[in-house]
């Protein structure tokens, strides 16, 4: 199978970007196909680390980059992350980096938006803030403002009224101040010289490089549990994150995105409100935040953590079509005595093996764990399987049993070189 395509199977940050970086040099191209800059994306290398959150991970290793047509791209934001990569040393031109032109763009009234609204609700999502889920709205009520009408000042005249219209009464009603046409078309002109040169139907570029035989490596944003339709919703993002997206987020067609490879941390963890049945609030929640770094890249706030929640993992198996899995931060259980697992969850006189659908249902899941042994030894670092101590290799072992997939690779510490390669996913 050619092309590879990298999802988080839990609830994001299960270590995407640092396996997308380190792939990316088995492939010819990176392409994002989902989700903005609600990301974030930790890379390691030597003593250089890299945040992103728009960019493929790919750009670190100088590789061809995409934003498909299925992120949705906040074009300040987007010139500011290629700022700070050009200050670190990773220069990105036109020859790097495409950004789909049929893309529909993040605009301030979408912050603006997602921010009032959060600070409004009684219910928070407890989103990034920073206009996701408005510019997706914007988008699927054919509203949006794509990024080939930067270059078009009629039809960014038109389309910037017809905007208005709709979000005119929704600030008034929160609050926010008018917006003036004028003024957001200025700030538009301003820079679109500089986001249209990467500007190109991405498409049509995936299919004459996957036609001259060139591997693919699609990366994924947030995580299957976030998905809106199959995650926790409301508490999810506001694009489909599964698998099946790399296709309508690429234009590449059903059969692109090729081996699915879920990212999968040894542990579970959630950033925002929502359901999460193996949540710790004692001592060892403490030591997977502290010593797993448990903090958000985007909005600093400490993730959640809990046990490692087989059930979910092996619902998320299912609606991507996994076929093997990276399992990352084992190193972050170095030391705990004991270990649990979560293989399922009593609803009420019921046990149930999946998440069910309904906000009351999951709300009332109780966790039924089988515990394992932990071990004394490190896997901190380790290169090697045969490094690592025989209660860890168990535990591997077993979460593989319970969720249905292999262990392709695995990952012991945030450097880029600290992952065992266990079947490589561009040759299974
Ligand atoms: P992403 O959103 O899925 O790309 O993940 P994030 O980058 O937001 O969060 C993962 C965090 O864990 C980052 O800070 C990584 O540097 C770090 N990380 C990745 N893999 C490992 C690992 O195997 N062990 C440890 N200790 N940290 C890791
Ligand atoms: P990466 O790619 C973890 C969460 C937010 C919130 C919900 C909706 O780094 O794994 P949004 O701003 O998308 O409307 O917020 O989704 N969320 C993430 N959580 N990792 C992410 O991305 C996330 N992107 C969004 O915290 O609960
Ligand atoms: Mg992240």
């Amino acid at each position: 199978m050619a092309n590879v395509t990298v999802i988080g199977a839990q609830w994001g940050d299960e270590g995407k970007g640092k396996l997308v970086d380190w792939l990316s040099n088995r492939a010819d191209v990176v392409v994002r196909f989902q989700g903005g800059h609600n990301a974030g994306h930790t890379l390691v290398v030597g003593n250089q680390t890299y945040k992103l959150s728009l960019l493929p991970s790919g750009v670190v290793q100088g590789k061809l980059s995409i934003i498909g047509n299925g992120v949705v791209v906040d074009p300040w934001h987007l010139l500011k992350e290629i700022a700070t990569l050009g200050d670190q040393g990773v220069m990105i031109t036109p020859d790097l980096l495409v950004v789909a032109d049929n893309a529909c763009l993040i605009l301030p009234i979408h912050r603006d938006l997602d921010q009032a609204r959060e600070a409004a609700a009684l219910n928070k999502i407890g989103t990034t803030g920073r206009g996701i889920g408005p510019a997706y709205e914007d988008k699927v009520g054919r509203r949006a403002i794509r990024v080939a009408d930067l270059a078009d000042r009629e039809a960014l005249e038109a389309k910037i009224d017809r905007l208005l219209a709709h979000h005119a009464p929704l600030r008034r009603g929160l609050g926010l101040p008018d917006v003036d046409p004028a003024a957001l078309l200025a700030e538009l002109e301003a820079i679109a010289p500089r986001v249209l040169v990467y500007a190109r139907p991405a498409w049509l570029l995936l299919d004459e490089l996957v036609k001259t035989g060139k591997r693919v490596l699609f990366e994924g944003a947030q995580g299957a549990l976030l998905d809106v339709d199959h995650g926790t919703y409301p508490y999810v993002t506001s694009s489909n994150t599964v698998a099946g997206q790399a296709a309508a987020g690429s234009g590449l067609g059903p059969k692109g995105p090729g081996y699915v490879l879920g990212i999968v941390k040894a542990y579970t963890t959630r950033v925002g409100e929502g359901p999460f049945p193996t949540e710790l609030f004692d001592a060892v929640g403490e030591h997977l935040g502290t010593v797993g770094r448990e903090v958000g890249t985007v909005t600093g706030r400490s993730r959640r953590c809990g046990w490692f929640d087989a059930a979910l993992v092996r619902q998320s198996v299912a609606l991507n079509g996994i076929a093997g899995i990276a399992l990352t931060k084992l190193d972050v259980l170095d030391g705990l005595p004991t270990l649990k697992i979560c293989t399922g969850y009593r609803l009420g006189d019921q046990e149930i093996s999946y998440l069910p659908s309904g906000l009351k249902a999951q709300s009332q899941l109780v966790p039924v764990y089988e515990e394992m042994e932990g071990w004394s030894g490190t896997t901190q670092g380790a290169r090697s399987w045969k490094d690592l101590p025989a209660s860890a290799v168990k535990y591997v072992r077993r979460i593989e049993e319970l969720i249905g997939a292999p262990v392709a690779l695995l990952s012991t510490s945030p450097q880029r070189d600290d992952t065992i390669l266990m079947r490589d996913p561009f040759h299974d």
